[in-house]
């Protein structure tokens, strides 16, 4: 059975669809599932941020398939691995969390992937090039993650 990673940030339209992007495009989809959420639920049902939709498609990847959905409980039980992308991110989706085996899902997207940065700043609120920024975070990251598992 494919392993399951579930991407998270606050809105679930700057970083997570990207993560879930960069990631879906290395990993061999038969052996890894991959999704993004929200801790938050400002933005249900939107399409990413068209920011984010644009550094994708300049890397080649569309990400027009994604629609945002709000982080749940049930979630710590479908997925293996559950990536946040700040500490913000982390906590809250710790409260989601209710035995040591859900909270050992969750991980700094960052720090699991290798990188010196241990946090994906969140790009809303700037301009463009902040989410150049964010997209070569997640995807040295993304590339570390896929290879240390056997994803690719
Ligand atoms: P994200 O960025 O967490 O990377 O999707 C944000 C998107 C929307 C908001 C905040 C952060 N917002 O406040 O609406």
């Amino acid at each position: 059975m494919a392993t399951k990673v579930l991407m998270v940030c606050l809105g679930n339209i700057c970083r997570s669809p990207l993560a879930e992007g960069i990631m879906s495009s290395l990993v061999d989809s038969s052996k890894v599932y991959i999704d993004s959420a929200g801790t938050a639920g400002y933005h249900v049902g939107s399409l990413p941020d068209p920011r984010s939709i644009a550094v994708a498609q300049k890397n080649g990847l569309d990400i027009t398939n994604q629609r945002c959905r709000k982080l749940r409980a049930v979630d710590f039980e479908h997925f293996d691995h559950i990536y946040v992308m700040d500490q913000s991110n982390y906590q809250d989706a710790l409260a989601l969390a209710d035995t040591d085996a859900k909270r050992s899902k969750l991980e700094l997207l960052l720090v699991a992937g290798g990188q010196e940065v241990t946090e994906v700043p969140d790009p809303y609120y700037g301009g463009d090039s902040g989410f150049d920024y964010v997209y070569g975070l997640v995807l040295d990251a993304c590339h570390r993650i896929a290879s240390d598992n056997d994803w690719l």
